[in-house]
């Protein structure tokens, strides 16, 4: 084996990247798990699942300003990289409804850019953006003819 490629296998069993990082899901694990839980479901009436919301958002705008801007992701000690990388990771990994083909990855420029305001009134945010998702629903963003569904508990559910 070629000296570079084993490196890179150490690096990877040590769930190091080259850059000395480490990979999406340690960071998961290392800054968000505790309370986002092992699969992103969250904790019932205290931390949201984001195994739903975190793609929906995604599609507007705004809902990837709010995401980057909860407490947790703006102010988490990763770097602007390291977060583009993890949210990403988050939408492939734990969720419910993958991207889909037009997704748009995030990137540490747009996270650099919205982290520097973290939100003041985070719920009242994330309740207006979840009317507005459910107010397109028409055609669905979500999945094939599934309507989004705005539950009173700010849960977005997918039916
Ligand atoms: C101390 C607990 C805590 C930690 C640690 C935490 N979060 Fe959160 N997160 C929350 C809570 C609570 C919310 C709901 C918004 C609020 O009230 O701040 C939230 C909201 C979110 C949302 C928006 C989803 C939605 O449905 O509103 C995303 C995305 C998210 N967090 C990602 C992360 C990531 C990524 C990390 C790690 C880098 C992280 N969080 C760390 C508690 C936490």
């Amino acid at each position: 084996m070629r000296r570079g490629a084993l490196f890179a296998m150490l690096l990877a069993t040590a769930g190091l990247d080259a850059a000395w990082g480490y990979q999406p899901a340690v960071n998961y694990q290392l800054n968000c798990m505790g309370c986002h839980g092992a699969d992103g479901s969250g904790e019932p009436g205290r931390v949201p699942s984001v195994r739903r919301s975190l793609v929906l958002l995604s599609t507007l705008p705004e809902g990837r300003e709010y995401i980057i801007r909860v407490p947790g992701v703006a102010q988490s000690p990763l770097s602007d990289e390291e977060t583009a990388a993890l949210l990403d990771w988050m939408a492939r990994n734990l969720s419910d409804i993958p991207p889909r083909p037009g997704f748009i990855d995030y990137s540490a420029s747009e996270v650099g850019r919205s982290r520097r305001h973290p939100l003041a009134r985070v719920r009242s945010e994330r309740e207006r953006l979840l009317k507005s998702l459910s107010r397109a629903r028409g055609p669905s963003p979500v999945a094939e003819g599934k309507a989004v569904v705005v539950a009173p508990d700010e849960v977005v559910t997918a039916r």
